[in-house]
């Protein structure tokens, strides 16, 4: 086996090569060329330093690596069924820590599902170390009364925002950087000193991406006030909240009678 840079193959490729490399996943993948460049866009994936494994000079996986400052994270790996546990993944990981090392890093962190066996034991054994459980929520069509009211923002000021107020570590997705990347048809909505981003509200599925109360207001149930009236405001939708949001933060969607998603991730950490 060995590794060719991304950068190297045309888009169509690559999305093709991901939705193969995904197949009989937890969650049904299906990677076209225009999510595939959101996913670049969004996350800082960078493709000169991502991989393409090859087998007999034949495409046998995918590792995509993103990179902001001194962090590398990896956005996504997949490898063929047919190419599946004969230790391509650890030997693809050893090298990708290797190449990290030689740009100068000096983290590397991904989030797997916690479901994922073989995931989780291949990072753990290539030394990544948990930092947190990152939980998703899910509600279809809630009934709820308020009488607020949201104001509607730029989204490059609610990105501001997290990039000041929000943990540190925050998970990549739920990171400033990423929310200043998020353009309309999103949507960000302040009530008070709470604030947050949604997908396209025209939709029936929404999407939560960001939630966020300022410092000086937490503990104060602002953030239950605004995801109801959220709900109020955007009728007969089902509400997402994708599994990157820190298990601490799962009282928000709790309190406001969101039903935990099965599927959990571990937000990890590897000191380079
Ligand atoms: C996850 C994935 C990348 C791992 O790559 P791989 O080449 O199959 O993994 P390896 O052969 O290097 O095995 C890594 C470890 O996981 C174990 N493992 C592999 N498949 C497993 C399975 N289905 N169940 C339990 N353990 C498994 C291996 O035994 C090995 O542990 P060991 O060294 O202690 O024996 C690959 O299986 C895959 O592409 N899966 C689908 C996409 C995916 O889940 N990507 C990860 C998302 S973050």
């Amino acid at each position: 086996m060995n590794l060719r840079p991304a950068s190297e193959f045309p888009l169509s490729q690559l999305a093709d090569l991901m939705t193969r490399s995904f197949e009989g996943y937890f969650v049904p993948i299906n990677i076209t060329e225009s999510a595939l460049l959101t996913m670049l866009k969004r996350d800082s994936i960078d493709l000169t330093s991502s991989r393409v494994m090859m087998k007999e000079d034949k495409p046998i996986g995918i590792a995509l690596i993103a990179r902001r400052g001194w962090t590398s994270r990896l956005a996504a790996m997949g490898i063929l069924s047919e190419g599946r546990n004969q230790s391509l993944g650890t030997q693809t990981m050893h090298k990708l820590i290797e190449e990290a090392k030689e740009r100068q890093d000096k983290e590397m962190i991904l989030e797997v599902i916690e479901q994922n066996t073989a995931g989780v034991k291949l990072y753990e054994k290539v030394g990544f170390k948990k930092i947190r459980r990152l939980v998703g929520y899910k509600l279809e069509n809630p009934q709820v009364e308020s009488n607020e009211e949201l104001k509607e923002i730029d989204i490059r000021e609610l990105a501001r925002l997290v990039t000041y107020h929000g943990l540190k570590d925050l998970p990549w997705q739920l990171s400033g950087t990423t929310i200043m990347q998020h353009t309309p048809p999103s949507r960000a909505f302040k009530l008070n000193d709470a604030y947050c981003l949604i997908s396209n509200p025209d939709a029936t599925d929404i999407v939560i991406w960001s939630v966020l109360v300022k410092s000086r207001s937490r503990g104060a149930g602002l953030s239950n006030v605004m995801i109801k009236t959220l709900f109020k405001k955007f009728q007969n939708k089902i509400w997402h909240v994708p599994a990157i949001y820190p298990e601490e933060m799962s009282f928000i969607f709790e309190q406001v009678g969101m039903q935990r998603e099965n599927i959990s991730q571990w937000q990890m950490s590897l000191n380079l």
